[in-house]
């Protein structure tokens, strides 16, 4: 799980999810500063949790995606499923390094929504190879390799 900002709060779910059913997880959370790092020992007890920040106040200084690099480095990346949250640039990033070792990834999308029912269009996103995807009704959460890189 690679989760960044505000995207860390439904990684927590996710992990408590994976944790009822005995599925190992790793998780990598990236901060911007010490003000925006709180309240982990409550979301993520029980796993092992790397970090990374923007200011170094804590684990890796840079971006979590530095730390997702390197895990993918791994022997034992090839078993790996990549759940992500957070930013798009952040979500751009991840799928960058997941899609060209075809690493399973999922990405947590956010956008606007006005109608929340797939009329306006107001959530859409560009689907790779064409067309949109609208995240009220096609995700929020869309596979890395269906939606096109909208932010790098
Ligand atoms: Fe209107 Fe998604 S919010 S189509």
């Amino acid at each position: 799980m690679v989760g960044g900002g505000i995207g860390i709060a439904p990684l927590a779910l996710l992990r408590r999810r994976f944790a009822e059913r005995n599925i190992p997880a790793r998780v990598l959370l990236g901060f911007r500063d010490e003000a925006h790092s709180g309240g982990l020992d409550d979301l993520f007890s029980c796993c092992e949790v790397r970090l990374a920040s923007d200011d170094g106040h804590v684990g890796h200084r840079g971006y979590v995606t530095d730390l997702l690099a390197s895990m993918l480095e791994g022997d034992d990346a090839g078993s790996a499923t990549v759940y992500a949250c957070g930013p798009p640039q952040m979500l751009d990033a991840v799928a960058a390094l997941c899609l060209p070792r075809n690493v399973p990834c999922q990405l947590a999308m956010e956008s606007p929504m006005a109608c929340g029912y797939g009329a306006c269009f107001g959530c859409a996103v560009p689907r790779a190879g064409g067309g949109y995807l609208r995240l009220c009704v096609d995700g929020p959460v869309i596979r890395a390799d269906q939606v096109e890189s909208i932010h790098v």
